[in-house]
């Protein structure tokens, strides 16, 4: 690249505006980040102070490195500083009405050759680009929370997206240290499309009175290796999130049931019971709470694991079959995006597809909903014999 290539923009200073300009400036680029609050820019500014400090005081980084990610960031309420940036990261509000307006406003800005880049979780990528005149310079880059933690970046190009911005996207974005797996362009591109199942299923189990939430969350820990389990884990995100990505998901497939909402959820986000950061979820995060015990049941555990990990499995075949991303990406995105303890394609070909399969059919069979189908790719590599590895 040039040597405008130096410079980023960021536009959005919230949570992961923030993270995605700490991670280019401690990658020695030049970073403007802009908001329309100055408010929104201090809090910022504040922040990376802090996380700055902890990370020298940890020994992780010297003050002198400090200094220097500190002095590459700086700060505006204008756009307009952004005409020498090679690339634009856009990480505000989740609207495409007020995306299509920045996007616009940008391609005034800045010059012919650079990239502008959108961190949407749920919009359309094409939908974004679209507002612009060259919508192939558009691509959709999807970091995950926190951006200078966690290892994934989903590189989501749209229709219009051309080859040079989407190699150009995977070098600078590979550069900085991320892993990065290639998506299309449709609702949750991988991770928020696959992971779906482990909070629905679960929500589903609780639902139907087979197991309350200590049970079901130790199950997927104790016996699936999860690092978290799901109540714990909607706790952690918050309902009211969790649950609107649940919505916007359906909404978008067409309301295929696979990714219907539950009404648990929904309930505990109204009820303002949103997690940790509310005090109260699924668990009471007072200090005086009682924990919550789970039965340890083994058979029941067993039984829980099995019927979420399959409808897992199925999903990640699913995506896979309708060419969302290629297996390895897939396998990549769960266990570096949501840190699962195996990749769900690897997980089937160790359990034997034969095995998914029969739990598929035995779900379906037991409710005769579409949300149980097992997905066409599945049942042909059983009856091919063959893997998705080896
Ligand atoms: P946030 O609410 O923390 O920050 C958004 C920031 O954008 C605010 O500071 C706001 O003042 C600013 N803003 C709003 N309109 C603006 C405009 N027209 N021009 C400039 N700044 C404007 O939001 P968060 O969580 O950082 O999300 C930002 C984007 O990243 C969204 O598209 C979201 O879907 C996506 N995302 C969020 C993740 C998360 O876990 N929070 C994970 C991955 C993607």
């Amino acid at each position: 690249m040039n040597e405008i290539s130096e410079k980023i923009g960021v536009i959005g200073a919230g949570a992961m505006g923030s993270g995605i300009a700490q991670v280019a400036a401690q990658q020695g680029h030049q970073v403007i980040l802009s908001d329309t609050s100055q408010g929104a820019l201090d809090v910022s500014r504040t922040k990376l102070k802090k996380v700055l400090a902890r990370l020298v005081e940890k020994g992780k980084i010297s003050p002198e490195k400090s200094d220097s990610i500190s002095s590459n960031i700086s700060y505006t309420l204008s756009m307009s500083d952004f005409k020498e940036c090679a690339f634009v990261i856009e990480a505000i509000v989740e609207r495409l009405d007020v995306k299509k307006v920045v996007f616009k406003e940008l391609e005034t800005i800045v010059s012919t050759e650079t990239i502008l880049a959108t961190n949407t979780s749920s919009l359309s990528v094409a939908s974004i680009a679209a507002a612009c005149e060259h919508s192939e310079r558009v691509i959709g880059v999807h970091f995950f929370n926190p951006a200078p933690l966690m290892p994934l970046v989903e590189i989501v190009p749209s229709v219009q997206t051309s080859k040079a911005v989407l190699q150009k996207s995977i070098e600078l974005v590979s550069s900085w240290k991320k892993t990065t797996v290639l998506a299309k362009d449709t609702p949750g591109f991988i991770v928020n499309r696959v992971a779906r199942p482990f909070y629905g299923e679960a929500l589903r189990i609780y639902e139907e009175g087979i197991a309350d939430f200590a049970t079901i969350d130790w199950a997927m820990k104790e016996m699936g290796g999860f690092r978290m389990g799901p109540f714990e884990l909607m706790d952690f995100i918050g309902n009211d999130i969790n649950y609107a990505v649940t919505e916007s998901v359906f909404t978008s497939f067409y309301f295929d049931p696979r990714y219907k909402p539950s009404f648990t959820q929904k309930r505990h986000s109204e009820a303002g019971w949103l997690g940790r950061k509310s005090g109260r979820g699924y668990y009471d995060y007072s200090e005086d709470a009682q924990p919550k015990l789970a039965s340890q049941d083994k058979d029941l555990g067993q039984q829980i694991l099995w019927r979420v990990l399959v409808m897992l499995i199925n999903e990640a075949a699913d995506a896979l079959f309708w060419n969302i991303a290629s297996a390895e990406d897939i396998d990549l995105a769960m266990t570096k995006g949501v840190n699962y303890p195996k990749g769900l394609l690897q997980w089937a070909d160790d359990i034997g597809i034969d095995l998914c399969v029969e739990e598929m059919d035995r779900l379906y069979d037991l409710y005769h909903e579409d949300r149980y189908r097992c997905s066409p790719l599945l049942r042909r590599k059983k009856s091919e014999g063959s893997a998705f590895f080896s």
